[in-house]
């Protein structure tokens, strides 16, 4: 039916109309980019867009609809797309955080509640989910990424790319994803943003590829190219990832969009002047041009030239055709433009409470010597340049974020605290003396500093210190200080920060840190004197209650990181499924001429997959159906998980696997299982995963996703670090 409409259509179409179609432009001023769309509204009506970004509101939508179905000549309607990252109006914690749930549930239910509200908002496209892997910390959009693992990463792309979907996309409540970026944007040299990624086939396909595949396997719609480029062709010119991989090797049918201005950049790449990457990036898969419009001003005399051909011009209009009508956009243009929904399913009560809930579920505990959770009795000191920061809460990439309506750590402490707790708060610094600072604005408007002399800032949170029982520092990074085109070469705290903290600790009152971060952070420091930090992310609108929720206990912390935390920037990149090499150290301690550094341990501060609890969990030896299998068979591995603390709590119970003999070099450790569960003190639970023959698989030196027979060590633990483990066989 689609085909049909599709061809009957097109048979109709000017070839300046079919270009038209391949024409994406940016409405609002949300733009990452030196370069905005013009005469928007005469275009629309000539048939020059396709689709439009960055505009919301039913009435507003509604009327450049209108332009598109009345006044151009075939009508045909636009789609309407919108950064809509981690939350619409109710944010979200940023996706790293999200990822630290190991939630898929509350994951999914996140982009699902997303899809809701920016569909109400008259939306029908995000471009989200972001999968790129990222084993960088300096990297600043790490922050928008689920961490380091294919994996698990896969797992996360799949839970969103549902949840935004769901299972029609032509339903008026849900919204077309777009996986992105394509491919290993998460993987640029020295953490620079855009710059080159340089990266053998076999780790691209190991580890790069699988969360982008996982969501073209969910049947994501889209998918957006990346700006670096990738064996020293840009991704929106690369025929190899755009043609070869994503539509020949993965099969996908949907619309291929470039960055904003991807296309265009490649005359900086190198690679020639509009015309030349234009007609490249056509060819080589793209279907639309974001704001750039090198498509819509060169195409029509590449293909004179012969540089082009009519049929790429048809398949990239055929795949801007084929997205809108899944989107039942030519049953009903307006379809999405119903000026109640936004009233009731706008930031609703039930959608904050979601947020509330899912925030203090992203929340990793990383040191706690008994000094949490706080007790509901006496004076806590809230000191700290990000305790009350409500703009900050929210992080990067919340562009359709009301900041007015979140809530600051001040302001969600005291309410979650109750009458019998005293909060005093004090500033105590400014989040950075540096050019980091000065770099940054919060939502278009500079950082507001604190002109006061650094020591009177400590003086007056000392004061606010001396009758506390306990002090919560609110320390890290703004919001700003990650994302795009936001990488850092130091990732430890700023210096005004630990100076505020130092003199905190000085005062021998317990300090708990609530860190902010959009990165793993290097904080050896902060990990040797304080007795308590809590990684809080940036937790999106509802973030000030629900840090509260942990704090107090109301909520056991249950996170698990999603990226390893380095000692030191210079372990990174710095992962947990590194190659044992040909000299390891074996332990963590130097030994010359053996694989570490002079001044530094190999090992990180916090592994992947590390998560403290209130309570504490034992882990019982691991048992195998069977330690010999053969062929199509499969294992099961048993583990009982014990709540031997005082709280009822939440472990994520992770395996991995590893493969002793192969023809490839093969990771110490590859997670394949993990499984969140709950448990009261006391209480048991046998915990049980599947092992199959694709478990095992992996890409070797001819791309061949194949296991071979051999023998596995397989873990189970509650972080990649600590883990029982046991060996089988497996033959061909
Ligand atoms: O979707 C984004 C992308 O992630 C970065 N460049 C701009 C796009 C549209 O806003």
């Amino acid at each position: 039916k689609m085909k049909t409409f599709i061809d009957g259509l097109m048979a109709k179409m000017t070839l300046e109309e079919k270009i038209g179609q391949l024409n994406l432009v940016v409405g609002g001023e949300a733009t990452t980019g030196s370069v905005v769309s013009t005469g928007v509204e005469d275009k629309i009506k000539k048939g020059q867009v396709g689709g439009i970004f960055s505009v919301t509101s039913p009435q507003r939508i509604r009327k450049v609809q209108e332009l598109a179905v009345k006044n151009s000549r075939l009508k045909i309607p636009i789609i309407f797309g919108l950064d809509v990252i981690h939350g619409y109006r109710t944010i979200f914690p940023i996706p790293l955080g999200l990822a630290a749930s190991w939630d898929m549930g509350l994951i999914q239910q996140s982009a699902r509640v997303a899809a809701q509200e920016a569909s109400a908002d008259g939306l029908n496209w995000t471009f989200s989910p972001m999968v790129d892997i990222s084993r960088d910390p300096r990297w600043g959009r790490i922050a928008e990424s689920s961490g380091e693992d294919p994996f698990l990463g896969s797992a996360i792309a799949r839970a969103m790319v549902k949840g935004y979907q769901g299972d029609n996309l032509a339903a008026n409540n849900t919204l077309m994803a777009c996986v992105k970026h394509f491919a290993l944007y998460g993987a640029p040299e020295a953490g620079r943003d855009y710059l080159s990624v340089d990266m053998s086939h076999i780790k691209m396909y190991n580890d790069y590829f699988p969360p982008y595949k996982a969501a073209v396997d969910a049947g994501v719609g889209s998918v957006m190219s990346s700006f670096n480029d990738v064996d020293g062709i840009p991704a929106s010119a690369n025929k190899w990832l755009l043609t070869d991989v994503l539509r020949k090797q993965w099969g996908f049918k949907g619309l291929v969009v470039s960055d904003y201005t991807s296309v265009n950049e490649m005359i900086d790449h190198g690679l020639g002047d509009l015309k030349a990457v234009s007609a490249l990036s056509l060819k080589a898969g793209m279907d639309m041009d974001m704001v750039g419009e090198g498509f819509l001003t060169t195409l029509k005399a590449s293909l004179k030239e012969g540089k082009i051909t009519q049929a790429e011009i048809d398949r990239a209009c055929r795949n801007v055709l084929e997205a809108k009508y899944k989107l039942g956009l030519f049953e009903d243009p307006f379809r999405y433009c119903d000026d109640n929904r936004a009233q009731t399913e706008i930031f609703s009560d039930t959608h904050r409470k979601i947020a509330r809930e899912t925030a203090a579920r992203s929340f990793v505990l990383l040191k706690n010597q008994g000094v949490l959770p706080l007790q509901r009795k006496g004076t806590i000191a809230l000191v700290g340049p990000l305790a009350d920061a409500k703009e900050n809460m929210v992080g990067t990439w919340a562009v359709s974020a009301d900041v007015s309506k979140a809530t600051s750590l001040l302001a969600g402490l005291k309410a979650v605290a109750g009458s019998n707790v005293n909060i005093v708060y004090a500033k105590g610094a400014n989040v950075a003396d540096s050019l980091l600072e000065a770099r940054t604005s919060i939502f278009g408007k500079p950082w507001q500093r604190d002109n006061r002399h650094p020591d009177t800032l400590i003086a007056e949170a000392l004061r606010a210190a001396a009758n506390a029982d306990v002090i919560v520092a609110a320390v890290g990074e703004l919001a700003e200080f990650t994302g795009e085109a936001s990488s850092r070469t130091d990732i430890t705290l700023p210096q005004s920060q630990r100076k505020l903290l130092h003199a905190l600790n000085a005062t021998g009152k317990p300090v708990v840190a609530v860190l902010f971060t959009g990165r793993p952070l290097a904080i050896p420091e902060e990990d040797k004197h304080l007795p308590a930090i809590l990684n809080v992310w940036f937790g999106g609108s509802e973030a000030g209650y629900a840090i509260g929720d942990v704090l107090f206990g109301d909520v056991n912390p249950s996170g698990k990181l999603p990226a390893t935390f380095p000692r030191n920037v210079g372990q990174v990149p710095i992962y947990y499924s590194y190659k044992n090499s040909g000299r390891p150290q074996g332990t963590d301690e130097f030994q010359k001429f053996r694989s570490g550094y002079l001044d530094e341990r190999n090992s990180p501060l916090y592994p992947f997959g590390y998560g403290l609890s209130y309570t504490s969990f034992g882990y019982s030896d691991i048992t195998l159906s069977s330690k010999k299998l053969k062929g199509a068979q499969k294992l099961t591995a048993t583990i009982t998980v014990t709540n031997t603390g005082k709280y009822a709590g939440e472990e994520v119970v992770q395996l991995y696997l590893r493969d002793l003999v192969a023809s490839n070099t093969r990771p110490l450790k590859e997670l394949k299982g993990f499984q969140k569960i709950s448990l009261k003190p006391g209480e048991s639970k046998q915990v049980s995963f599947t092992v199959t023959t694709d478990d095992l698989k992996f890409y070797d030196h001819n791309l061949k996703h194949i296991w071979e027979a051999g023998e596995f060590t397989l873990f189970m633990g509650g972080n990649s670090r600590d883990t029982k483990s046991i060996n089988f066989w497996w033959d061909k």
